[in-house]
């Protein structure tokens, strides 16, 4: 079969990887993938010249390559409806439809669907009254808050806000986002340990794959603007079996049989960004896809076929495949242009050193997202230029790995940013010998 993987970055790098592997792929197209995308895996076709967002181009490029499944894996265009448009033109389609990806693409209505099913939230109330959200800061007492665009803004959207003072500028610039801020949300600040839960659903049935944890601001000691973000560890020790299975009765079960009652069964990647709090896990948000770099340490950890895995999605068969991970853990190391996420216009351009030999080296994988090729040599072309994917047997092993790798490459002019210490939750763990449930 042939499969289409629509995006540039690691995670669409990953996902490419992972139907790779099955047999029954022949070819991988990419529209438009990356420089590295369709540097080391043969099976695996760049469209360079077309766009993530041009549909048209990209159904061309379906009827050229024959390609008989679509995978549609990043937020914009789900939200503009691509799953919808690639089944209504027969394509066997991976992937939320619009209507059930409004779980992401409008945090009001996810947020109101949530208190509706009783699942655990924060307390926020909602806004498009700019004067009466200032009003609501100066009833609260002084506290730290999430003032946030109900709209897709690139994982950009979320401001935290210290006190009043800082709540009252988040709120104007809620104004910056045009209309994705146009209604805005005022959370709690949720305090606790943060992590991504991933579960395969195709409309009625779920089957959970994997826990990571993201390390979402650009320095160390969680310092720094929000990216999207620099590391992450799968499986991650977060959650206990026994959280694990408190989140499945009070969260993902009633979520597939509430999305199904407001008539958009949710199939496809579902992703639960949650708190684990004093009082238990609460929900930040719920992606209709996978994230990035999540995918990239947990996609080349499944066992069982991806293509069969999407196949019984698409075909509401979840209930019949066994989905095995190889119990490894992995690492992953964002490489961004130093700069990265505010201004990095400089290092666009700049050639990096010594990915291919890094790539060679046991135990790493690199995957592509803001980079350019030519011939053999590589250039920077992004924030987050690569993500360095590194496996092992315990946390420790792949993050020595990770990190022995990652002193092998630079890039031109010292301007290689990546963060020292991803993973330093479950390195702590492992000593503690606290919890690491394995959810595979
Ligand atoms: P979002 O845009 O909703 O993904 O939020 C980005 C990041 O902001 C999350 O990954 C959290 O780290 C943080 N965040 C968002 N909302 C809250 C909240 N209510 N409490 C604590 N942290 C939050
Ligand atoms: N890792 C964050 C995201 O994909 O949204």
């Amino acid at each position: 079969m042939n499969i289409l993987v629509i995006g540039s970055n690691g995670r669409e790098h990953a996902l490419a990887e992972a139907y790779a592997k099955s047999k029954k792929v022949n070819n991988v197209v990419m529209t438009p993938g990356n420089g590295l995308t369709d540097f080391t895996n043969k099976k695996i076709k760049n469209y360079p010249s077309v766009a993530m967002m041009d549909f048209d181009g990209i159904v061309n490029v379906c009827k050229k390559e024959k390609i008989d499944l679509v995978d549609v894996p990043q937020d914009d265009i789900i939200g503009q409806g691509f799953v919808d448009k690639f089944k209504k033109l027969g394509f066997q389609t991976f992937g939320p439809t619009q209507k059930a990806s409004q779980i992401e693409w409008d945090k009001k209505w996810a947020r109101a669907f949530m208190v509706k099913y009783n699942l655990p939230v924060p307390h926020f109330k909602s806004f498009t009254n700019h004067k009466e959200a200032e009003k609501y800061v100066h009833s609260l007492d002084e506290q730290v808050l999430y003032v946030k665009a109900s709209g897709l803004i690139g994982g950009k959207g979320a401001i935290r806000a210290e006190n009043k003072k800082e709540a009252v500028a988040a709120i104007r610039q809620m104004a910056e986002f045009g209309k994705a801020g146009e209604t805005f949300l005022i959370e709690e600040c949720l305090v606790g340990e943060e992590f991504s839960l991933f579960a395969m659903c195709d409309g009625k049935n779920y089957q959970i794959v994997s826990v990571a944890q993201d390390h979402k601001t650009v320095y160390e000691c969680d310092k720094g603007p929000n990216t999207g973000g620099m590391g992450c560890v799968a499986p991650a020790g977060v959650l206990t079996a026994a959280e694990i299975a408190i989140i499945e009765a009070k969260i993902l079960r009633p979520f597939m049989v509430g999305m199904e009652q407001e008539k958009r069964p949710y199939s496809g990647v579902l992703y639960l960004g949650g708190m684990l709090t004093k009082n238990g896990v609460k929900i930040i948000e719920f992606n209709a896809r996978w994230g990035d770099p999540e995918a990239e340490v947990i996609l080349p950890s499944i066992t069982t076929d991806y293509l069969s895995i999407a196949e019984a999605v698409t075909m509401k068969q979840l209930n019949n495949v066994a989905m095995k991970l190889d119990g490894k853990v992995r690492i992953s190391i964002a490489g961004c242009s130093r700069g990265y996420p505010t201004d990095y216009s400089a290092v666009k351009g700049k050639e990096i050193f010594g990915l291919e030999a890094a790539m060679k080296l046991p135990g790493i994988s690199i995957y592509g997202a803001g980079i350019k090729r030519e011939g053999r040599r590589f250039f920077a072309n992004g924030g987050r230029i690569f993500h360095l994917v590194a496996e092992g047997e315990t946390i420790v092993q792949a993050r020595v790995r990770a990190y022995g790798a990652m002193a092998t490459i630079q890039v031109e002019g010292n301007n290689l940013h990546y963060r020292t210490d991803i993973g330093w939750r479950d390195v702590m763990r492992m000593y503690s010998n606290k919890n690491t449930a394995n959810t595979s």
